[in-house]
């Protein structure tokens, strides 16, 4: 079966911009799903030092990348991939 890989970055620009809240996110998923979705902890993804990646916390929804992400955003990134990987199989 085809999944969702969330990797968040638990680096320690990340971490301390708000990233450490984000490793909850799985309990914010409808539980039906989290069978889809895999999460990584993820050590500096190597894009905070680049400013045109945007802000930190960084996190890759398979090939994604939300920056400054919040739950929310987050969340909807893995809800679009979902109903991606649903439409194809
Ligand atoms: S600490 Fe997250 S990208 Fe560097």
């Amino acid at each position: 079966m085809k999944k969702v890989t969330v990797s968040i970055c638990t680096g320690t620009t990340c971490y301390l911009m708000g990233g450490a809240h984000l490793l909850t996110i799985n309990e914010r998923l409808d539980p039906s799903t989290l069978d889809s979705v895999e999460f990584k902890g993820a050590h500096c993804l190597g894009l905070c030092s680049n400013e045109s990646n945007g802000k930190p916390p960084f996190v890759k929804v398979n090939e994604h990348l939300v920056s400054d992400a919040t739950l929310n955003k987050v969340l909807d990134a893995i809800r679009k991939e979902l109903k991606e990987i649903q439409h194809v199989s």
